[in-house]
């Protein structure tokens, strides 16, 4: 509500004389007052002008004050209503305030009184507004974090995260498939954290090799390797006072991994071939598509550095766990790619979003975001139909059952539905990598499930089928 405008009341009373002494008085507080002498009129006037409070006398000829502060009600849900009342009728105060009124006032009243109740009611207003938008922007922010599209519950946890973790120094970890946003978030989170205006580097760990990594993020010194001639400066020290995103982490050589915990412990590093330590602030955030922590029980991963990149940790959900966000995605994807093909109010057949939201989605985000770029590119007019998803998409690949071939005397049942079931659960166990949680989800079933008939089949990770002897059982 705008502070610079006077509050405008409404004032509805059937007397003459109350009407000039509220006027009288609330016009020498600032106020702007409109007076009304019977419930018709007072509507009337709410209907044509914004008000911020009413005040209306109880007893009225025509439309008395409780039905006017109905219909005020009904006209703007926020306006505080303040009812006037003889000192006899309490009763009908009561129900007024039922009826919503915000407070009332008796007969007679003195000046002071009217005018703290006044104030409170536009206090009221003021609040009631001040949550509203507050509301808005928050729901606005939650269908759209930066350039982050989401509204499902798992995304606004995701929203949630980084609105905590932003400000503070602490690293941050992003886990999540190829594709989910995990760079996004990066980007969101530096966006919103106190060195927005610092610079944000990448450090692309996934396409360097192990000898070229250390010496782009710490640089080196003259001679520090054959060809080393100058010296030069690494992108730690370009990050300085900034964030350095560490992409892919689950790539870094446990050497590397070693001078980075002490870049995040000590927050200095040595330059390669140099022995000067350099001091160096940056906010450490990196990402991963590998489980680290299965890395790290492998001995792939240093432990102490997991622990301390695992202090604020974000999962980014992968797609086909959150398709209510694919329609949502798909006009962000249309509007974007529309433009830049200059193709205006491009949309989706029914058909079309039907076929995107039953895929999968392997490649995430990334992977929809290319459907809908090729679409737009492609489609002659502004609805685009199933013709123009491809193939992959509108016909994911068949499960193929096995067909059978009955031998003459006949088969167990039930060993043929246990050696199915065996080998379907090792089948799905390899697709999945290993990953218990993950081959349950593909099976469509709990990990305690699929946990149980793991050990009553006695499968064993990448175990070879048991030979007829029984060796290896
Ligand atoms: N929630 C989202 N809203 C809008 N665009 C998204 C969203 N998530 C991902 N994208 C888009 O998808 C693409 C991939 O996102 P991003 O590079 O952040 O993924 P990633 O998790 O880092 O993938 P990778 O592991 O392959 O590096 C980008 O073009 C990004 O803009
Ligand atoms: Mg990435």
């Amino acid at each position: 509500m705008a502070t610079s405008r006077n509050a405008t009341l409404l004032v509805v009373d059937d007397e003459e004389i109350m009407r000039e002494i509220l006027e009288a008085l609330l016009t020498r507080e600032g106020y702007d007052v409109r007076l009304a002498s019977t419930g018709e009129e007072g509507l009337a006037l709410a209907r044509a002008l914004p008000f911020d409070a009413a005040i209306v006398d109880i007893m009225m000829p025509g439309i008395d004050g409780i039905a006017t502060l109905d219909e005020l009600k009904r006209i703007d849900e926020d306006l505080a209503v303040i009812i006037i009342t003889a000192f006899a009728s309490v009763g009908s105060a009561i129900s007024a305030m039922k009826a919503g009124a915000f407070d009332y006032i008796t007969k007679p009243f003195k000046n002071e009184e009217v005018l703290v109740v006044v104030r409170n009611a536009l206090e009221r207003r003021r609040l009631v507004h001040e949550n509203r938008n507050l509301r808005q922007n928050i729901q606005e922010r939650y269908y759209k974090f930066g350039n982050i599209i989401g509204k499902s519950p798992r995304m606004r946890q995701v929203f949630d995260l980084i609105i905590q973790a932003a400000p503070s120094r602490s690293t941050i970890l992003v886990q999540g498939e190829s594709g989910t946003g995990k760079e996004l978030v990066a980007r969101a989170i530096h966006a919103n954290s106190s060195r927005a205006e610092k610079p944000f580097v990448t450090v692309a760990s996934g396409s360097l090799a192990p000898e070229l990594l250390e010496s782009t993020l710490f640089g080196h010194v003259t001679g520090a390797f054959p060809g080393a001639v100058l010296p030069r400066k690494g992108l730690l020290d370009q990050a300085d006072r900034g964030t350095l995103f560490f992409d892919e982490i689950g790539n870094v050589p446990l050497e590397t991994q070693a001078k980075l915990l002490r870049v995040i412990q000590d927050r200095d590093f040595t330059r390669l071939g140099g022995v000067e330590s350099i001091k160096v602030d940056v906010r450490i955030i990196a990402a991963t598509n590998l489980d680290l922590k299965q890395l790290m029980d492998e001995g792939r991963f240093r432990e102490d550095l997991f622990y301390r990149l695992h202090v604020i940790s974000i999962e980014m959900p992968p797609l086909r766990d959150r398709k209510d966000d694919i329609p949502l995605l798909a006009r962000h994807f249309l509007a974007k790619y529309g433009e830049e093909n200059r193709k205006a109010d491009l949309e989706l057949t029914p058909e079309a979003l039907d076929v995107l939201t039953q895929y999968a989605w392997p490649g995430n985000v990334r992977e929809l975001e290319n459907v809908i770029e090729r679409a737009a590119v492609l489609t002659p007019g502004p609805r685009i139909g199933v013709e123009l998803i491809p193939d992959q998409v509108r016909k994911p690949p068949a499960f193929h059952a096995p067909s059978f071939v009955m031998p003459p005397e006949g088969i167990s049942f039930k060993d043929v539905i246990t050696d199915f079931e065996k080998r379907l659960i090792e089948s799905t166990l390899e697709t999945a990598g290993g990953v218990q949680k993950r081959a349950a989800e593909l099976l469509h079933i709990k990990p305690t499930t699929l946990n149980e008939m793991i050990k009553r089949y006695d499968i064993r990770p990448r175990r070879r089928r048991q030979s007829p002897d029984g060796e290896g059982a």
